[in-house]
């Protein structure tokens, strides 16, 4: 009888899979780095049905959405500062490749985001399966910048060969982010270099940050054969 290849959850429950699985490396009175996201915000749930929250774990949120779920959930959250340096950052993804680069910012709260895992001693993505490519791309690349001149940044982007998009919001407007910039969802043509477009885009005025985070995984977490693996080299990637 042929072996039944076993069910892929499905996609929520991938993400409450990481969640679980984030949250056994947390430990009570951590300085925490909280990203943004679905994902995360199963995990931020995680915590709290633990009762991390009388712990003295204390939250440092990368948005202002990640904080008021923490806050909800009873965290004490507290802004960057020299005293409160994550131990550990735990975020979502949208794309991860082989050689363990990433997309990030869906959500549009790349910035804050960046800031936070780079402070951080320790830094722990989850991805379920859906994220995991060949190579980036096919999810459009954010690219945050100043809303002065933004129009003449976006010219200096297609010079890299980009389609550029600029985000829109629910209700029709420029969606802004938290530090009040805007975003501009690029696709790169498929030969584009993650590392030189990281360098390219960096020089470009009016770029704040793009959505590209390249060595900033620990360890992500991520599904297979229904189970959570973590990955840690390049040497354990296996799709
Ligand atoms: C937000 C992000 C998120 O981590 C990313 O979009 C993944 O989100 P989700 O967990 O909802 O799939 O980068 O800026």
């Amino acid at each position: 009888m042929e072996s039944e290849m076993p069910q892929l959850p499905r996609k929520d429950e991938q993400k409450k899979m990481l969640a679980r699985a984030a949250a056994d490396l947390v430990e009570p009175g951590m300085m925490l780095g909280l990203g943004t996201g679905s994902t995360v915000d199963f995990f931020i749930t995680e915590l709290s049905q633990r009762n991390f929250s009388g712990s003295g774990l204390t939250i440092v949120p990368t948005s202002r959405a990640s904080a008021g779920k923490a806050e909800e959930c009873g965290f004490k959250v507290v802004s960057p500062s020299a005293s409160a340096v994550p131990d550990l950052t735990v975020d979502g993804a949208d794309e991860v490749s082989r050689d363990l680069s990433m997309t990030k910012g869906g959500g549009g709260a790349l910035l804050w985001e960046k800031i936070v895992a780079r402070a951080s001693q320790r830094r722990v993505y989850l991805a379920d399966d859906t994220k995991l490519v060949a190579r980036l791309g096919k999810f459009p690349l954010p690219v945050e910048v100043t809303p002065f001149g933004h129009v003449y940044t976006a010219i200096l982007l297609r010079k890299f060969r980009a389609a550029t998009r600029l985000r829109i919001d629910a209700s029709g407007e420029p969606f802004e982010t938290d530090s009040g910039n805007l975003i501009y969802d690029c696709n790169f043509p498929a030969d584009a270099d993650p590392a030189k477009l990281d360098v390219d885009l960096s020089s470009v005025p009016g770029v704040v940050t793009s959505g590209l985070f390249i060595g900033f995984i620990d360890i992500l977490l991520t599904v297979a054969d229904g189970q959570t693996v973590p990955v840690s080299d390049p040497s354990d990637v296996f799709w």
